[in-house]
């Protein structure tokens, strides 16, 4: 083992119960593919492709070798007022990508990046239409849109707010679409569009001309796998549109083949203004996030600022060589090795085995599309969240790795899984919430 795995006391773990895990550590040494090794010598196979990040499998040798020759021969260059030329070569990659007109793409380092990134070019759009005015921003309750300040304000899971004071001023937020009155919904569910309309009445309550800019994951991913109502984004679209306000699509899970096309806004036919994407970009190998824009977008923020820096914002490491060639790589493999095809066709076995589920007492919904499930569990004793912590290091102990949170499974398994390690996932969760 090349570091040693005696002290992890100096490690302040981020989203962790710390003392808890260090008492009792789940490390893994190695991940190659679908599988990874833990300390102590266990197989595990990953079912949550890491956070969702890593859809080609693990440890690619592809991506290791363009980073490496990358680091050796242009490790940094300032990207303000400088570029190199993999960042320019990745946008266009992208724009080949992109549902609807987004065109023009802005790199950063995460999706919480990412996120603040968006909201921020929504705010400067907006001003350099005149619509200076124009600050408040409208989320959605169970939404997870990272953690910096933007992103958590947006955001509507209470655990990641209530530390951190009021965050940004001017947010409101729409209901979620989850209704609990259908259940096991396979896809979109029938009822819910209406819900949308929660974006007009607060442009009724607080006058449209105040609001600049609407932020949803076309499917809310971190609080449980929430598909959209038919209808539903469709009609957020309309509601910008009769408004001046811009739609923002969060696509850090369900961007590059999770649910079926190449993005979200491709599935539901839907076009959103602004963008945002990480974790699968580079396939989890390098960080990196991304925010796409409409050439309407872009042209207004460019014209606005002719002649001077357009948009004051920027990172360290936007555009780090390294990332691009992550990126660059990652996307050869997507398409060399038709991944996001083999996605689409992956997505019936593995949901068929999610739902196989349902028979259980302990499972009280299931949701799914794509390559991307949750299954709720009972909370136990009254205490929400402790099952799914139980969940955790019972599935550990069992060798299948998923996403926990509170007492929801988030499956996405990696698209290069076969349909043997589907089935040895579904064997490990039946076994563990089978005793629930
Ligand atoms: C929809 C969405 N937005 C933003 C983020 C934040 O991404 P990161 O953890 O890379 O900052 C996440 C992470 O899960 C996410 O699911």
């Amino acid at each position: 083992m090349r570091y040693p795995t005696n002290d992890l006391e100096h490690f302040f773990m981020p989203f962790t119960a710390n003392r808890a895990f260090k008492a009792n550590p789940r490390l893994m040494v190695s991940s190659k593919g679908v599988e990874c090794t833990s300390h102590d010598g266990r197989t595990l196979i990953d079912m949550s492709s890491g956070l969702f990040c890593a859809p080609a499998g693990h440890s690619r040798p592809e991506i290791a070798d363009a980073v490496s020759e990358m680091l050796r021969d242009c490790a940094y260059v300032q990207p303000f007022q400088h570029g190199q030329p993999a960042a320019f070569e990745l946008a266009r990659r992208l724009k080949a990508l992109y549902p609807g007109d987004l065109a023009y793409t802005f790199f950063t380092n995460s999706g919480s990046e990412s996120v603040d990134t968006a909201l921020k070019i929504a705010l400067a759009y907006q001003r350099a239409k005149g619509q200076g005015q124009r600050i408040r921003l409208v989320g959605r309750e169970r939404a997870y849109h990272g953690v910096n300040f933007g992103g958590m304000s947006v955001q509507g899971m209470v655990k990641n707010k209530e530390q951190f004071g009021p965050g940004l001023v001017g947010v409101l937020h729409m209901r979620h679409t989850w209704s609990g009155d259908e259940l096991f919904v396979r896809g979109q569910p029938e009822n819910g569009a209406g819900l949308a309309d929660d974006l007009q009445r607060f442009c009724d309550l607080h006058g449209a001309d105040t609001v600049a800019a609407c932020i949803v994951e076309p499917v809310a991913g971190s609080t449980g796998i929430l598909a959209p109502p038919k209808g539903y984004l469709e009609r957020l679209r309309e509601i910008c549109d009769a408004n001046g306000i811009l739609l923002i699509f969060d696509e850090v899970i369900t961007g590059f083949g999770r649910i079926g096309g190449n993005f979200a806004g491709d599935v539901f036919g839907v076009k959103a203004d602004i963008m945002t994407m990480a974790k699968a970009l580079t396939n989890a190998a390098i960080p990196m996030g991304a925010v796409a824009v409409t050439d309407h977008v872009y042209d207004t923020i460019m014209d606005a600022g002719a002649g001077a820096v357009e948009l004051f914002h920027g990172y360290t490491y936007s555009a780090h060589p390294a990332a691009c060639a992550a990126a660059l790589a990652t996307l050869d493999i997507y398409e060399k090795d038709g991944l996001f095809e083999r996605a689409r066709e992956m997505s019936d076995y593995f949901l068929d085995a999610v739902f196989a589920l349902r028979d259980l007492p302990a499972v009280k919904d299931i949701r799914g599309i794509g390559m991307l499930a949750g299954v709720d569990l009972a909370a136990r004793d009254g205490k929400p969240g402790a099952r799914g912590g139980q969940a955790t290091q019972d599935l550990w102990e069992e060798g299948v790795l998923v996403k926990m949170t509170g007492d929801t499974a988030c499956i996405a398994p990696p698209f290069v899984s076969e349909k043997s390690h589907i089935d040895r996932m579904a064997e490990g969760l039946r076994k563990v919430f089978g005793k629930y």
